[in-house]
Protein backbone atom coordinates (compact mmCIF):
# COMPACT_ATOMS: atom_id res chain seq x y z
CA UNK A 1 0.00 0.00 0.00
CA UNK A 2 1.56 3.62 -1.01
CA UNK A 3 2.52 5.88 2.47
CA UNK A 4 0.27 8.61 3.63
CA UNK A 5 1.83 11.39 2.48
CA UNK A 6 2.10 13.70 5.36
CA UNK A 7 1.54 17.73 4.47
CA UNK A 8 3.30 19.77 6.05
CA UNK A 9 1.93 22.35 3.96
CA UNK A 10 -1.55 22.36 5.19
CA UNK A 11 0.26 21.00 8.81
CA UNK A 12 1.92 24.94 8.57
CA UNK A 13 -0.94 26.61 7.69
CA UNK A 14 -3.02 24.93 11.00
CA UNK A 15 0.23 25.96 13.14
CA UNK A 16 0.06 29.45 12.03
CA UNK A 17 -3.60 29.65 12.62
CA UNK A 18 -3.34 28.55 16.00
CA UNK A 19 -0.18 31.27 16.68
CA UNK A 20 -2.35 33.82 14.93
CA UNK A 21 -5.19 33.32 18.03
CA UNK A 22 -2.51 33.40 20.09
CA UNK A 23 -1.62 36.49 19.08
CA UNK A 24 -5.21 38.44 18.51
CA UNK A 25 -5.33 36.74 22.93
CA UNK A 26 -2.15 38.21 23.95
CA UNK A 27 -3.46 41.86 22.21
CA UNK A 28 -7.20 41.56 23.44
CA UNK A 29 -6.47 40.06 26.72
CA UNK A 30 -2.99 41.89 27.61
CA UNK A 31 -2.34 44.49 25.13
CA UNK A 32 0.87 42.51 24.35
CA UNK A 33 2.41 42.37 20.68
CA UNK A 34 5.04 39.61 20.06
CA UNK A 35 7.87 40.85 18.24
CA UNK A 36 10.20 38.95 16.31
CA UNK A 37 13.89 40.21 15.08
CA UNK A 38 16.07 38.77 12.57
CA UNK A 39 19.55 39.40 12.09
CA UNK A 40 20.83 39.07 8.56
CA UNK A 41 24.54 39.78 7.95
CA UNK A 42 25.79 39.94 4.34
CA UNK A 43 23.90 38.97 1.14
CA UNK A 44 23.52 35.65 0.76
CA UNK A 45 20.98 34.47 -1.81
CA UNK A 46 19.00 31.85 0.24
CA UNK A 47 19.04 33.68 3.25
CA UNK A 48 17.82 36.68 1.85
CA UNK A 49 15.25 34.43 0.38
CA UNK A 50 14.50 32.60 4.11
CA UNK A 51 14.69 36.26 5.49
CA UNK A 52 11.77 37.68 3.44
CA UNK A 53 9.47 34.65 3.91
CA UNK A 54 9.63 34.81 7.78
CA UNK A 55 8.82 38.62 7.65
CA UNK A 56 5.98 37.82 5.48
CA UNK A 57 4.75 35.70 7.76
CA UNK A 58 5.59 36.96 11.17
CA UNK A 59 3.30 39.97 9.75
CA UNK A 60 0.67 37.69 8.33
CA UNK A 61 -0.37 36.24 12.09
CA UNK A 62 -0.34 39.62 13.67
CA UNK A 63 3.01 40.26 15.12
CA UNK A 64 5.70 42.48 14.91
CA UNK A 65 8.66 41.93 12.51
CA UNK A 66 11.59 43.47 12.48
CA UNK A 67 14.45 43.02 10.08
CA UNK A 68 17.94 44.26 10.42
CA UNK A 69 20.76 43.61 7.63
CA UNK A 70 24.12 44.17 8.28
CA UNK A 71 26.94 44.07 5.55
CA UNK A 72 29.09 41.23 5.32
CA UNK A 73 32.45 42.70 6.80
CA UNK A 74 30.32 43.83 9.79
CA UNK A 75 32.84 43.92 13.02
CA UNK A 76 32.22 41.21 15.80
CA UNK A 77 31.80 44.19 17.74
CA UNK A 78 28.98 45.72 16.13
CA UNK A 79 26.76 42.76 15.58
CA UNK A 80 27.11 41.75 19.38
CA UNK A 81 26.04 45.42 20.29
CA UNK A 82 22.78 44.61 17.65
CA UNK A 83 22.24 42.03 19.49
CA UNK A 84 22.39 43.39 22.76
CA UNK A 85 19.97 46.37 21.72
CA UNK A 86 17.69 43.78 20.92
CA UNK A 87 18.00 41.48 24.39
CA UNK A 88 17.30 45.12 25.99
CA UNK A 89 14.27 45.77 24.18
CA UNK A 90 10.82 45.16 25.67
CA UNK A 91 8.94 44.96 22.45
CA UNK A 92 10.90 41.94 21.07
CA UNK A 93 10.56 38.70 22.41
CA UNK A 94 12.58 36.49 20.01
CA UNK A 95 15.78 37.29 18.04
CA UNK A 96 17.04 35.15 15.06
CA UNK A 97 20.63 35.63 13.63
CA UNK A 98 20.44 33.96 10.22
CA UNK A 99 22.86 31.47 9.91
CA UNK A 100 25.43 31.04 8.22
CA UNK A 101 27.58 33.84 9.07
CA UNK A 102 30.59 35.24 7.00
CA UNK A 103 33.95 33.42 8.33
CA UNK A 104 35.41 36.53 10.27
CA UNK A 105 32.54 35.98 12.39
CA UNK A 106 32.13 33.40 15.67
CA UNK A 107 29.04 31.74 14.96
CA UNK A 108 28.59 30.19 18.57
CA UNK A 109 30.04 33.65 20.38
CA UNK A 110 26.99 35.78 18.56
CA UNK A 111 24.58 32.76 19.68
CA UNK A 112 25.27 33.05 22.76
CA UNK A 113 25.11 36.39 22.84
CA UNK A 114 21.04 36.17 22.01
CA UNK A 115 19.00 36.41 25.82
CA UNK A 116 18.23 32.43 25.85
CA UNK A 117 14.76 34.06 26.72
CA UNK A 118 14.51 35.45 23.58
CA UNK A 119 16.39 32.55 21.58
CA UNK A 120 13.74 31.47 19.02
CA UNK A 121 16.29 29.06 17.26
CA UNK A 122 16.56 27.26 20.46
CA UNK A 123 20.67 27.04 19.63
CA UNK A 124 21.88 29.12 22.59
CA UNK A 125 23.87 26.84 25.09
CA UNK A 126 21.77 26.99 27.67
CA UNK A 127 18.69 26.25 25.53
CA UNK A 128 20.55 23.07 24.27
CA UNK A 129 21.48 22.49 28.42
CA UNK A 130 17.83 22.73 28.76
CA UNK A 131 16.50 20.74 25.97
CA UNK A 132 19.06 17.61 26.91
CA UNK A 133 18.03 17.76 30.80
CA UNK A 134 14.50 16.99 29.88
CA UNK A 135 13.28 21.02 31.13
CA UNK A 136 11.89 23.67 29.67
CA UNK A 137 13.97 25.25 26.55
CA UNK A 138 12.81 26.65 23.17
CA UNK A 139 13.06 23.82 21.31
CA UNK A 140 14.75 24.61 17.49
CA UNK A 141 12.30 25.23 14.92
CA UNK A 142 12.70 22.17 12.17
CA UNK A 143 12.85 19.10 15.06
CA UNK A 144 10.08 20.73 16.88
CA UNK A 145 8.16 20.71 13.52
CA UNK A 146 9.23 17.30 12.58
CA UNK A 147 8.02 15.86 16.14
CA UNK A 148 4.77 18.15 15.49
CA UNK A 149 3.95 15.89 12.12
CA UNK A 150 4.92 12.71 14.38
CA UNK A 151 2.89 12.89 16.95
CA UNK A 152 0.15 14.10 14.69
CA UNK A 153 0.38 10.86 12.26
CA UNK A 154 1.62 8.02 14.95
CA UNK A 155 -0.10 9.60 18.43
CA UNK A 156 2.19 8.27 20.98
CA UNK A 157 6.14 7.51 19.74
CA UNK A 158 6.45 5.77 22.88
CA UNK A 159 8.60 2.44 22.50
CA UNK A 160 8.88 3.01 18.40
CA UNK A 161 12.88 2.87 17.24
CA UNK A 162 13.69 6.01 15.37
CA UNK A 163 16.84 6.73 13.51
CA UNK A 164 18.32 9.79 13.34
CA UNK A 165 20.57 10.48 10.10
CA UNK A 166 22.93 13.31 10.56
CA UNK A 167 24.25 14.85 13.96
CA UNK A 168 23.97 18.51 13.17
CA UNK A 169 23.55 21.15 16.22
CA UNK A 170 20.28 22.91 14.43
CA UNK A 171 18.40 19.27 13.57
CA UNK A 172 19.99 15.95 14.26
CA UNK A 173 21.16 16.10 17.99
CA UNK A 174 17.90 18.63 19.13
CA UNK A 175 16.01 16.06 17.03
CA UNK A 176 17.15 12.48 19.24
CA UNK A 177 16.45 14.37 21.91
CA UNK A 178 12.76 15.47 20.98
CA UNK A 179 12.51 11.16 20.24
CA UNK A 180 14.23 10.63 23.48
CA UNK A 181 11.61 12.70 25.39
CA UNK A 182 9.02 11.34 23.42
CA UNK A 183 10.50 7.65 25.09
CA UNK A 184 11.68 6.54 21.75
CA UNK A 185 14.91 4.37 21.30
CA UNK A 186 17.01 7.08 19.70
CA UNK A 187 20.06 6.09 17.23
CA UNK A 188 21.54 8.93 15.86
CA UNK A 189 23.68 7.65 12.80
CA UNK A 190 25.99 10.46 10.98
CA UNK A 191 28.38 9.42 8.24
CA UNK A 192 31.00 7.43 9.84
CA UNK A 193 27.82 4.84 11.19
CA UNK A 194 29.15 0.84 9.95
CA UNK A 195 26.24 -0.38 7.99
CA UNK A 196 23.72 2.26 7.74
CA UNK A 197 21.36 0.68 5.63
CA UNK A 198 20.83 -2.36 8.49
CA UNK A 199 21.33 -0.03 11.03
CA UNK A 200 17.63 2.15 9.48
CA UNK A 201 15.65 -1.09 8.52
CA UNK A 202 15.38 -1.86 12.05
CA UNK A 203 13.82 2.07 12.34
CA UNK A 204 9.91 2.72 13.16
CA UNK A 205 11.00 6.44 12.64
CA UNK A 206 13.60 7.62 10.36
CA UNK A 207 14.35 11.13 10.49
CA UNK A 208 16.66 12.28 7.18
CA UNK A 209 18.86 15.03 7.71
CA UNK A 210 22.23 14.88 6.35
CA UNK A 211 21.90 17.15 3.26
CA UNK A 212 22.81 14.44 0.73
CA UNK A 213 20.04 14.12 -1.94
CA UNK A 214 18.48 11.10 -1.95
CA UNK A 215 20.74 9.35 -0.47
CA UNK A 216 18.40 6.96 1.52
CA UNK A 217 17.08 4.32 -0.69
CA UNK A 218 13.81 2.29 -0.59
CA UNK A 219 15.07 -0.87 0.55
CA UNK A 220 16.75 0.44 4.11
CA UNK A 221 13.09 1.31 5.17
CA UNK A 222 11.10 -1.03 6.93
CA UNK A 223 7.75 -1.43 5.68
CA UNK A 224 5.13 0.81 7.66
CA UNK A 225 8.19 3.07 8.35
CA UNK A 226 7.70 6.94 8.86
CA UNK A 227 9.89 8.65 7.45
CA UNK A 228 10.58 12.25 7.92
CA UNK A 229 12.53 13.97 5.18
CA UNK A 230 14.64 16.97 6.54
CA UNK A 231 16.82 17.24 3.09
CA UNK A 232 16.26 20.32 1.03
CA UNK A 233 18.61 20.09 -1.95
CA UNK A 234 18.52 21.26 -5.26
CA UNK A 235 19.92 18.87 -8.34
CA UNK A 236 19.95 19.38 -12.06
CA UNK A 237 16.77 17.78 -14.21
CA UNK A 238 18.02 16.13 -17.60
CA UNK A 239 16.03 18.12 -19.66
CA UNK A 240 17.58 21.19 -17.69
CA UNK A 241 16.67 23.88 -14.98
CA UNK A 242 16.68 22.11 -11.42
CA UNK A 243 14.44 20.54 -8.70
CA UNK A 244 14.12 20.57 -5.01
CA UNK A 245 14.43 16.99 -3.71
CA UNK A 246 14.83 15.94 -0.55
CA UNK A 247 17.49 12.99 1.32
CA UNK A 248 15.70 10.38 0.61
CA UNK A 249 15.35 8.42 -2.31
CA UNK A 250 11.01 9.97 -2.25
CA UNK A 251 9.37 7.51 -4.90
CA UNK A 252 11.45 3.93 -3.38
CA UNK A 253 10.55 5.43 -0.09
CA UNK A 254 6.82 5.74 -0.33
CA UNK A 255 6.42 2.53 -1.92
CA UNK A 256 7.78 1.12 1.43
CA UNK A 257 6.98 3.19 4.07
CA UNK A 258 3.73 3.93 5.79
CA UNK A 259 3.75 7.67 5.56
CA UNK A 260 6.75 9.99 4.25
CA UNK A 261 6.59 14.11 4.16
CA UNK A 262 7.45 15.34 0.65
CA UNK A 263 10.05 17.61 -0.54
CA UNK A 264 9.35 20.57 -1.26
CA UNK A 265 6.01 20.77 1.14
CA UNK A 266 6.95 18.64 4.41
CA UNK A 267 9.18 19.68 6.68
CA UNK A 268 9.98 22.89 5.20
CA UNK A 269 7.15 25.25 6.02
CA UNK A 270 7.11 23.55 9.60
CA UNK A 271 10.55 25.66 10.03
CA UNK A 272 9.07 28.72 10.03
CA UNK A 273 5.71 28.27 11.70
CA UNK A 274 7.75 26.72 14.73
CA UNK A 275 10.00 29.84 14.42
CA UNK A 276 6.32 31.99 14.69
CA UNK A 277 5.22 29.38 17.77
CA UNK A 278 8.69 29.76 19.51
CA UNK A 279 7.89 33.85 19.55
CA UNK A 280 4.61 33.62 21.08
CA UNK A 281 6.03 31.00 23.35
CA UNK A 282 9.07 32.79 24.23
CA UNK A 283 6.43 36.28 24.59
CA UNK A 284 4.05 34.08 26.94
CA UNK A 285 6.75 32.98 29.39
CA UNK A 286 8.62 36.59 29.89
CA UNK A 287 5.03 37.87 30.63
CA UNK A 288 3.98 35.16 33.24
CA UNK A 289 1.14 34.00 31.14
CA UNK A 290 -0.06 30.48 30.64
CA UNK A 291 1.85 29.16 27.46
CA UNK A 292 -0.25 27.94 24.40
CA UNK A 293 -0.93 23.91 24.13
CA UNK A 294 -0.07 22.83 20.73
CA UNK A 295 2.78 24.95 19.76
CA UNK A 296 5.86 23.61 22.30
CA UNK A 297 7.20 19.81 22.93
N1 LIG B 1 19.72 29.29 8.25
C1 LIG B 1 18.98 28.32 7.66
N2 LIG B 1 18.03 27.87 8.51
C2 LIG B 1 18.17 28.58 9.65
C3 LIG B 1 17.48 28.58 10.89
O1 LIG B 1 16.53 27.82 11.12
N3 LIG B 1 17.93 29.47 11.82
C4 LIG B 1 18.97 30.31 11.59
N4 LIG B 1 19.33 31.15 12.58
N5 LIG B 1 19.63 30.32 10.44
C5 LIG B 1 19.23 29.46 9.48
Amino acid sequence: MAATVIDGKAFAAKVRGLVGEQVSKLKADHGIIPGLAVVLVGDDPASQVYVKSKGKMTVEVGMKSVEHRMNSDVSEADLLAMVQSLNDDPTIHGILVQLPLPDHLNSDLVINSIDPAKDVDGFHISNVGLLGTGQKAMVPCTPLGSLMMLRDHLGSLSGLNAVVIGRSNIVGKPMAQLLLGDSCTVTIAHSRTKDLAEVVRRADIVVAAVGRSQMVPGDWIKPGATVIDVGINRIDKPEGGTRLVGDVEYESCAAVAGAITPVPGGVGPMTIACLLANTVTACCRVNNLVEPKGLTA
